[in-house]
């Protein structure tokens, strides 16, 4: 059975709400394809009369499976490489240069999914931190999914999920193989804590954040609230602190402050002097 346009309409609005993810007028079939199976385990015949019990108070916890089920989770280890090499190449040694103190690095995922992307820092720190004696690193994953928060907890991947991004020697060094699957090591584990965030709502109190991956999250929103999110976020990054957007993204295009660094396909970005407050 074919959604209603009514109800496509209404259930667009009412994702974008609590979301910020817009949906095209061509995406029934999306609506369709991602709760027609949540309705069957429901037990409701059809996407319509999942909508109306989403329109009726008490649906509160219907409402988080079908923001698991509509987020596009896509990710992977080291996703696109290049901001990787510079996070470990330029990003830490000028951070560190800085003599800062305390001795430790915020991090923040901020759209984090499974956790490959957190623990991708973290794989690349513990690689590199004899180098920087007494420092620390702190990772902080969030997202809106608490479905992928959970895998993200669990730190436990598939063959397929290794295999995009890992080269055969991190997996060996930082994984064990149990039943088919990899899990994490605790010394990569330690450094990462994964909480549920909406970007949208208000945010809690965050560390002020040295770095910050944004990455392949931004594309789903309107301009109006990326340019909201770059806004909060400046008062989030310190002022010398950088941010990572997806390789599709591009802060300019959203916020004069921001000027991006280093080769192109870095991804990488900081915020202008003038803007230092
Ligand atoms: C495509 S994944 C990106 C994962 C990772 N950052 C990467 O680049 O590989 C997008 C993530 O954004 C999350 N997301 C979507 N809307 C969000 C919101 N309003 N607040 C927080 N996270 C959100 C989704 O749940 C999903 O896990």
């Amino acid at each position: 059975m074919n959604l209603r346009p009514d109800t496509f309409k209404y259930f667009c609005e009412a994702l974008h709400q609590r979301t910020a993810i817009r949906l095209t007028d061509n995406k029934e079939y999306l609506v369709e394809s991602r709760l027609g199976i949540l309705a069957k385990q429901n037990g409701m015949r059809c996407v319509d009369d999942l909508v109306v019990r989403l329109r009726s108070p008490g649906s509160s916890s219907l409402w988080r499976d079908v923001v698991d089920a509509m987020t596009t989770n896509e990710t992977s280890f080291f996703r696109d490489a290049t901001p990787f090499a510079v996070l470990k190449e330029k990003v830490i040694p000028r951070l560190i240069g800085d003599g800062r103190k305390p001795r430790a690095l915020n991090v923040w995922s901020a759209a984090a999914a499974s956790g490959q992307e957190a623990y991708s820092v973290s794989i690349l720190w513990n690689e590199i931190c004899g180098n920087y004696p007494g420092w620390k690193m702190r990772i902080l994953a969030t997202d809106i999914s608490n479905k992928m928060l959970e895998r993200g907890k669990e730190a436990t991947y598939s063959n397929l999920e290794v295999v995009r991004g890992l080269s055969r020697e991190r997996l060996d060094s930082n994984f064990q193989s149990q039943h088919n699957r990899w899990v994490v090591n605790p010394a990569i584990r330690e450094n990462v804590s994964f909480k549920y965030l909406n970007l949208i709502n208000g945010w809690p109190t965050l560390p002020q954040m040295d770095i910050v991956f944004m990455r392949n999250v931004l594309v789903y929103f309107d301009m109006e609230t990326r340019k909201q999110l770059l806004a909060r976020l400046r008062k989030v990054l310190k002022p010398d602190g950088f941010l990572f957007l997806g390789g599709a993204e591009s802060a300019l295009t959203i916020d004069e402050g921001f000027e991006k660094l280093f080769e192109s396909g870095s991804s990488c970005y900081q915020l202008k002097a003038e803007n230092d407050e």
